[in-house]
């Protein structure tokens, strides 16, 4: 469920008609729904009431510093995996106690920047991470709390682009080479292995492979206990997928995820940790476009839009489905037309779906892409020149640009010329 209804024939984002905002920050631009993004979070926490756990906010998936506080307020914590994550978590208000910081490549610096400022736990990947880990938390006189990331061999059964957790992928230690890493971690005085790590992919629609991927974790939470470590805190990633077509079965809820793994490792007596990002953030976004031109092509029209492919990237990176509706609402058996619906970069790509049924629109008009609010304008960039479009966040009635749209000047300005030029 999300906050993104009609409501007197107008698309509202809450309790304000989109094309309201629309006139105040122009097209095109996200728009975020505070009571979608508080319910979501509360639903996964609410999912595994009862059990010792923190809901660890995965801001890859919409880092805008307004989310980032709603989240921290809301009691979460946050899963990073940059120097430049670490940061935004901290401006946000997150305590270091309720950061993760998870990726296969962090650098020294981000180490050390994050055991100064404080962080729950390192996610580690792999050995080499882990002697640089140790080096930096002896440079520093402080030990550093990890969880070792284990790779399970189980296929997600999600776009490949996606999918983590086989053992193909680059991320994490094989699971079968795990007694021998958490040995080696052991012994190394700057570390602390406090629990399992394991994220096996993103937009899952199923629950078996994580159930299949977390009883191994629980099997090796014994076999690890049984060699002497205190395995005590178990990170069990994101990567619970959302509806995205309304036409498919939905994919199971956060309550039904809980069971599961309350199912599972509900009687290892540890500390669970979830990062989910797009389950949160996604449903909650909207894109907002006006439509520049109706173009009639051989046996096709083309609907050309004002937003393209450097603002939302994930129809032509991944050939990902995105519902696209008018922002006014079509009358009741209003004739509905096949568009390919495409933006103004210059490469076929820039192509947001093709063959789509929707309601007849005309130039002018606005449409919302729906499930926008995850991996959307953090994945945006500024390709043909285009600046990054605003962010707006609603609560209720009112709203408020959280990013603000650059003008030229700024986006040309941070480049410099050398003077001998
Ligand atoms: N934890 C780790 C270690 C991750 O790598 C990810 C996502 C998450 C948590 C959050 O997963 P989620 O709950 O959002 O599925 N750009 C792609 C998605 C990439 C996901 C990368 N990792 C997309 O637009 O579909």
């Amino acid at each position: 469920m999300d906050h993104f209804l009609y409501r007197n024939g107008i698309l509202h984002a809450e309790d304000v008609p989109v094309t309201q905002i629309a006139e105040v920050v122009g097209t095109p631009f996200y728009c975020y729904s505070t009571a979608t993004l508080t319910r979501h979070f509360r639903l996964f926490d609410e999912a595994l009431e009862g059990m010792d756990h923190l809901v660890c906010y995965a801001m890859k998936a919409n880092s805008n510093q307004a989310v980032l506080r709603l989240m921290a307020g809301l009691g979460a914590g946050v899963d990073v995996v940059s120097g430049g994550e670490y940061a935004r978590a901290i401006a946000a208000g997150f305590p270091g106690e309720r950061i993760v910081f998870s990726g296969v490549g962090k650098t020294r610096e981000e180490m050390r920047a994050a055991l100064t400022g404080g962080i729950r736990q390192f996610n580690l990947e792999s050995e080499p991470e882990m002697l640089a880990l140790n080096a930096v938390a002896l440079s520093l006189g402080k030990v550093a709390p990890v969880t070792i990331r284990v790779n399970p061999d189980v296929d997600a059964r999600t776009h490949e682009k996606i999918s983590t957790g086989k053992s193909e992928n680059k991320f994490g230690i094989p699971i079968a080479r795990a007694r021998e890493v958490f040995a080696e971690a052991a012994a190394l005085p700057g570390l602390e292995v406090v629990g399992i790590d394991v994220h096996i992919g993103s937009q899952l629609t199923d629950l078996d492979p994580f159930a299949l991927a977390y009883r191994r974790v629980a099997e090796l939470t014994r076999v690890l206990r049984d060699d002497g470590h205190d395995i005590r805190r178990l990170d069990l990633g994101g990567g619970l997928g959302i509806p995205y077509e309304r036409s498919n079965s939905a994919p199971p809820l956060p309550v039904e995820y809980g069971a599961m793994v309350r199912q599972v490792l509900g009687d290892l007596d540890c500390e669970i940790e979830i990062e989910p990002g797009r389950l949160i953030a996604g449903n909650a976004g909207i894109l907002v476009s006006e439509v520049i031109y109706l173009k009639s092509g051989e046996g096709r029209d083309f609907l050309i839009l004002d937003a393209a492919m450097n603002d939302l990237i994930r129809p032509a990176m991944y050939g990902a489905y995105h519902d696209i509706m008018p922002v006014i609402e079509p009358a009741a058996g209003a004739e509905q037309a096949a568009y390919d619906i495409v933006g103004p970069v210059c490469e076929s790509g820039d192509t947001f779906a093709k063959q789509r049924l929707m309601p007849q629109v005309a130039p002018g008009d606005l449409v919302a892409f729906r499930s926008a609010g995850a991996y959307g304008a953090v994945m945006a960039s500024e390709y043909n020149s285009r600046p990054l479009i605003p962010e707006v966040l609603v609560q209720g009635d009112q709203f408020a640009v959280i990013r603000a749209r650059p003008t030229f000047d700024e986006m040309i300005n941070r480049d410099t010329i050398p003077e001998w030029l």
